[in-house]
């Protein structure tokens, strides 16, 4: 493959999305495909001037937007849902070139927004307020749930589409417009996912200019975009998917201001394996969860647990798998791991393993691969490092496919272990001990977000809350009631009587005269 057919096939599909080539070329802002390193696009950057003028419109687009029912907003969203259909390979495969997935995750990915439009859908007809039993005498509470106003949306490379629909389907059904800061690497994608959603808003038609152009925003450029956005007042949320460090700039600047934020920061999700545990199953499990989206994933697993009963067994059969994995350009069939999103990752990672062997870590795998073919490119074989304890390194999530392996023996050690790390998203247990399996999901179990059992923690469906505990940051997104942060609540309390007593029983009166 050479560097001008990426390039080339870039330009067809954004074309195929109604994105001219004109844009691929307008400026300077590089943008590369991680499966060569060659460049795809020079783009114009946006300027923090343009960015204050996109939050202007989507002010301006809001109280329009407000006013639309919302079995109405989720009309739009389902035909950029049936947009979504039909763009779903050419959207996929440019997440396969921009981000370096293979294509059945990128096809997949594309899958999640079409999912996560579908629940939106359905929701648009269902944001339920509650009615609550009043205390006094002639008066009913209730509660309901209003717009909120533009959702500022961040989003990292390793999902560049399909965290930001889980935002966008629920935010527009919700009431808020959208501006959306993708990732710097990912600058395509977000362009793509627009330019998708632009021809629902076209085909919703009947829509006045000022709602048109403000409902979604894209804003390309780097962090100070982002920063710009958190210490804007007129975003009242701002939704930031990311490391943990970015959360931790975010998360202060907008409390500064009093916004709300919902973070869904780092995971260094871990998996039991107990002496009972399917094999098998816990083998593929381990597999795609440590190894697919070349270790990208926010749920990737880091750590895996196991009884020192089944450990050798196990840590044989993961090293045969590991070594028939297939590395290698995520574009060609049969390929299971594409290349690391650039040098940085790269080098973070085998700083990482340097470090667990310092700790006394065995590493089998982690070295770099196709460095002859792709200079510029960065393919690594998964790393899977057998650690005598559960060391510093092993706590820091480090964005790469390393897989720690430590051994346990007592079971509530095994939890201890667990939980004893910073992050808080996503977990896994593989036993078929009952007892196991119901302590891991109690209160006293996993301390994370999502809890597993017989699956890995990874690839999770949209229709449940996404997001997790400690410095994950505490916000969900995607299913069950995530839509709440996108809406404010209000709470009301009518008077049908003719009296005015006061709650708590509190007697407030002054003598009338007769
Ligand atoms: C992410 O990596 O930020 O559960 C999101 C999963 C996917 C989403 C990952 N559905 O792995």
């Amino acid at each position: 493959m050479t560097t001008d057919n990426l390039a080339h096939e870039t330009a067809s599909l954004l074309a195929g999305f109604g994105i001219g080539p004109e844009i691929l070329s307008a400026g300077d802002f590089a943008v590369t495909s991680p499966i060569d390193g060659s460049r795809i696009a020079a783009l114009r950057p946006h300027t923090p001037g343009d960015l204050d003028a996109m939050i202007a419109a989507a002010e301006r687009a809001f109280p329009l937007w407000r006013a639309v029912p919302p079995p109405r907003r989720g009309e739009l969203v389902r035909l950029f849902a049936e947009e979504l259909r039909r763009h779903k390979p050419a959207l996929g495969r440019l997440v396969s070139i921009e981000a370096g997935k293979i294509l059945e995750e990128g096809q997949g990915e594309v899958q999640e927004m079409i999912d996560i439009c579908d629940f939106a859908v359905g929701l648009s007809r269902q944001l339920y307020g509650k009615v609550i039993a009043s205390e006094r005498p002639g008066h009913r509470m209730l509660e309901s749930w209003h717009p909120l106003g533009p959702a500022g949306i961040i989003t990292a490379f390793n999902f560049p589409v399909a965290v930001w629909s889980w935002n966008a389907a629920l935010a527009l059904v919700c009431g808020d417009p959208l501006i959306w800061k993708p990732s710097d690497k990912t600058p395509l994608c977000a362009l793509a996912c627009n330019a998708i959603l632009g021809r629902a808003i076209a085909r919703l038609g009947d829509m006045p200019d000022e709602l048109r152009n403000g409902l979604s925003q894209v804003a390309i450029g780097g962090a100070e975009l982002g920063e710009a956005l958190c210490d804007d007042r007129r975003v009242p949320l701002v939704s930031a998917t990311g490391s943990t460090r970015m959360g931790a700039i975010v998360g202060p600047r907008v409390a500064q201001r009093f916004g709300r934020t919902l973070l869904e920061l780092g995971g260094n999700n871990g998996m039991i394996v107990a002496p009972s545990a399917d094999l098998d199953l816990a083998l593929r499990a381990i597999l795609f969860a440590a190894v697919g989206t070349a270790g990208q994933r926010c749920t990737t697993l880091r750590r895996l647990i196991v009884s020192q009963d089944i450990a050798d067994t196990l840590i044989d059969q993961l090293k045969r798998a590991y070594r028939q994995v297939r590395i290698g350009n995520p574009l060609e069939p049969g390929t299971l791991v594409g290349p690391l999103i650039g040098e940085t990752a790269f080098a973070g990672m085998q700083r990482a393993l340097g470090e667990a062997k310092r700790d006394g870590g065995h590493v089998f795998g982690g070295e770099r691969v196709l460095a002859e073919r792709w200079a510029a490119a960065y393919y690594v074989r998964p790393a899977l490092v057998e650690m005598p304890r559960q060391t510093d390194i092993v706590r820091r999530e480090t964005f790469a496919p390393i897989l720690y392996v430590m051994r346990y023996r007592d079971f509530d050690d095994a939890i201890a272990m667990h939980n004893s790390v910073p992050q808080g998203l996503a977990s896994s247990i593989f036993t078929t001990d009952l007892r196991e399996a119901e302590f891991f999901t109690s209160a006293a179990g996993s301390d994370c977000g999502i809890v597993n059992v017989n699956i890995g923690p990874s690839g999770a469906e949209i229709g449940g809350a996404f997001g997790g505990e400690k410095e994950t940051g505490g916000g969900r997104e995607a299913g069950s009631d995530s839509w709440k942060a996108y809406m404010r609540r209000m709470t009301t309390t009518i008077n049908y009587s003719r009296d005015l007593p006061l709650a708590q029983g509190i007697k407030f009166d002054i003598e009338t005269a007769p």
